[in-house]
């Protein structure tokens, strides 16, 4: 019998043991938003974390991306224990590691296509004719060559994402994280960027993990874990039928 081929490895990226998060709450007291999250993530997987609005996804995706630490509980980030730092060294472990895709872009309006794909190059210490022939690679790979001088103003929603991606992939990441990448495009441009998501993942083996409130955007990824009020109630396949998430 053939073996079973599986893309992801035995690397893990993300390795997060009963991470727990509260908030201080004004009155006094604090507001618990994420419970006992325990998942790992290999390298080469495409995951999605889903869930409805208030669950936790971004409390729990400020903790994936270095922004934010724990209330409780341990955060591996490629085999480094990133619970307990300060702001400046998950600064650091950030732009080392992690390539960000925003909803709204996060592009710099007045600088350059090319200008913005270089960004995460400039903490790297490498000379500039270097850091300009990476950012045309990155923007040759997105589609996007023939538009390095223009302004993001200049580009339809679609485009900026791709230079959103072009810019996450430069600083050559374990990991790109997206936040409702597709939240502010139209569903073809939409649809445009997650067939771009999935052809990085397949074709170049990098490990992507998204936020999505939407069942058929996470159709896109190969594994699914829901969040529902701070707890993972699903991971695994991705469902045919979202239905199937509801307990
Ligand atoms: N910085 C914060 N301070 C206080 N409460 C917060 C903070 N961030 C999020 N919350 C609360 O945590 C819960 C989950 O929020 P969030 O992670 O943004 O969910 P989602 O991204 O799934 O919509 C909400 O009840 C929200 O009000
Ligand atoms: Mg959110």
């Amino acid at each position: 019998m053939q073996k079973k081929v599986t893309k992801s490895s035995d690397i893990k990226i993300i390795s997060m043991k009963k991470i727990c998060k509260s908030f201080p709450l004004e009155m006094g007291g604090d507001q618990q938003v994420l419970f006992d999250i325990t998942f790992d993530v290999r390298q080469g997987e495409f995951v999605s974390i889903m869930g409805p609005s208030g669950s936790g996804k971004s409390t729990c995706m400020n903790i994936i991306g270095a922004l934010d630490t724990p209330t409780s509980g341990t955060y591996e980030l490629y085999g480094r224990d990133v619970t307990h730092l300060t702001s400046d060294e998950l600064a650091v472990v950030r732009n080392e590691y992690i390539g960000f895709v925003f909803q709204q872009f996060n592009l710099l309006s007045k600088r350059s296509v090319l200008d913005n794909v270089m960004l995460p190059l400039m903490y790297r210490g490498l000379p500039m004719d270097e850091r300009i022939h990476r950012a045309r690679e990155m923007l040759r790979r997105v589609g996007l060559e023939k538009f390095e001088t223009y302004l993001p103003t200049q580009l339809s929603g679609g485009m900026k994402q791709r230079v959103a991606i072009a810019r996450a992939l430069a600083g050559d990441p374990k990991l790109i994280l997206a936040d409702e990448p597709t939240g502010a495009l139209d569903s073809k441009m939409g649809n445009d960027i997650l067939s771009f998501f999935k052809k990085l993942n397949q074709e170049m083996g990098i490990t992507i993990v998204m936020i999505t409130h939407e069942f058929e955007i996470a159709q896109y990824s190969n594994r699914l874990i829901h969040i529902y009020d701070g707890r993972i109630t699903y991971d695994g396949r991705v469902p045919r039928d979202e239905r199937a998430l509801q307990q």
